[in-house]
């Protein structure tokens, strides 16, 4: 089974078997049929987080359990005992986890639900933003996260985990640790609201908006700024192949970074709290001269040297060589070890 389709980098690689279910029923059932033949696992969402570096030994699971249904407050409050959930400016969305996540982002915006707007144009699915935490402009899955309900793998169980469980940090949660290919996401409850707050401090989104004259954008407006930002700085993956960020925002000690830009005055950073600081790994890798710069068929994206792309035809081994290549130049120049965010398999 090729998964070609199935993965945004366009690595034509296969695998053994490929199996897809649209209800929770279905994931149970799946589940319940594997067998030692079927490991290793892969869960795959849209497959844009994702580099194959050959064909995969296992078999594949994916959901395509559709769905965005407004859950009336006061259902949820009762089946919750929890009067809180009576709160009228909240409003939840429960989500299959094959939607489309962007699907989530537009309707929300068009429905006038906020909160979800930086999020706008991620690619992905449902599932995946519960399990990475993506993130973009300031926000994060998790700042919209309620509920997120599984099937458990090794019994067939339907359990549902609430934001805490999930312990989500940039980029994190217990399903890249302790839980990790332990569970099926089959929804995911989202928690809205109906006033508008937009979050508008991010890098340069007031300053895209000024360009326009907009000083007070409503949702719609908000979304189509982010919308454009990022089209400007990111690859198509339907022209070029790649899977967004290729590598994590380090943290790094207070110290390690007043050591930095005293070096470099002006570089870029997020405070993450009195003793930490996050650095983009995208300025780094511009710093040691990889902006479209390319290693066989394996290149830096031209615009944003956080994004490893396909030139053409390139292979896994490729992406990952010069995954490895800018990692010891970065460590070379800045005393840092880079992570990729993209899953290698
Ligand atoms: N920068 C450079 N050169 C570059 C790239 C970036 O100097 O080639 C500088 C920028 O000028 C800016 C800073 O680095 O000062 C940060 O760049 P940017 O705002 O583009 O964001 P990022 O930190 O590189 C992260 C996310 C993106 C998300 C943006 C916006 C990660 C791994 N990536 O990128 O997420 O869209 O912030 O919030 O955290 C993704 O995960 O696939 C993704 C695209």
């Amino acid at each position: 089974y090729s998964l070609l389709a199935h993965n945004t980098f366009g690595i034509d690689a296969k695998c053994k078997r490929f199996l897809e279910y649209s209800s929770v029923e279905e994931a149970q059932l799946i589940v319940a049929g594997l067998t030692a033949a079927d490991q290793p696992l892969l869960i795959l969402g849209g497959g844009s987080n994702l580099l194959l570096t050959g064909d995969y030994q296992g078999t594949v699971l994916h959901s395509a359990i559709k769905g965005i249904e407004v859950l009336e407050n006061g259902d949820l409050a009762a089946a919750e005992h929890d009067d809180a959930l009576l709160n009228p400016d909240w409003v939840f969305l429960n989500c299959g986890s094959g939607e489309v996540f962007d699907d989530v982002v537009a309707y929300a915006v068009e429905h006038d639900f906020y909160g979800a707007e930086n999020l706008s144009i991620i690619p992905g699915e449902v599932g995946a933003s519960a399990i990475q935490n993506i993130g973009a402009y300031g926000v994060e899955a998790k700042d919209i996260i309620y509920k997120v309900e599984a099937v458990e793998i090794a019994t067939g169980k339907l359990v549902v985990f609430d934001n805490q469980d999930c312990q989500y940090s940039y980029r994190q949660s217990k399903f890249k640790h302790e839980w990790r290919d332990q569970y099926l996401v089959t929804h995911v409850i989202y928690r809205l609201k109906k006033t508008y707050a937009p979050d508008l401090d991010y890098g340069n989104i007031r300053a895209s908006l000024a360009a326009k004259n907009i000083e007070h954008p409503t949702a719609r407006q908000l979304r189509d700024v982010i919308i454009e930002i990022r089209n400007a700085k990111l690859p198509d993956p339907k022209v070029q192949g790649n899977a967004g960020s290729f590598f994590m925002n380090p943290i790094v000690e207070k110290a390690k970074y007043d050591a930095l830009a005293a070096l470099y005055p002006g570089m870029p950073h997020y405070t993450i709290d009195e003793e930490h600081e996050k650095i983009p790994a995208g300025w780094m890798i511009d710093q040691c001269g990889w902006k479209g710069k390319s290693l066989g068929r394996a290149g830096v994206h031209d615009k944003q040297a956080l994004v490893l792309v396909n030139r053409g035809g390139a292979t896994g081994e490729e992406i990952v060589n010069l995954c490895e290549t800018i990692r010891k130049d970065v460590k070379q120049k800045f005393g840092i070890d880079i992570h990729p965010e993209v899953n290698v398999k």
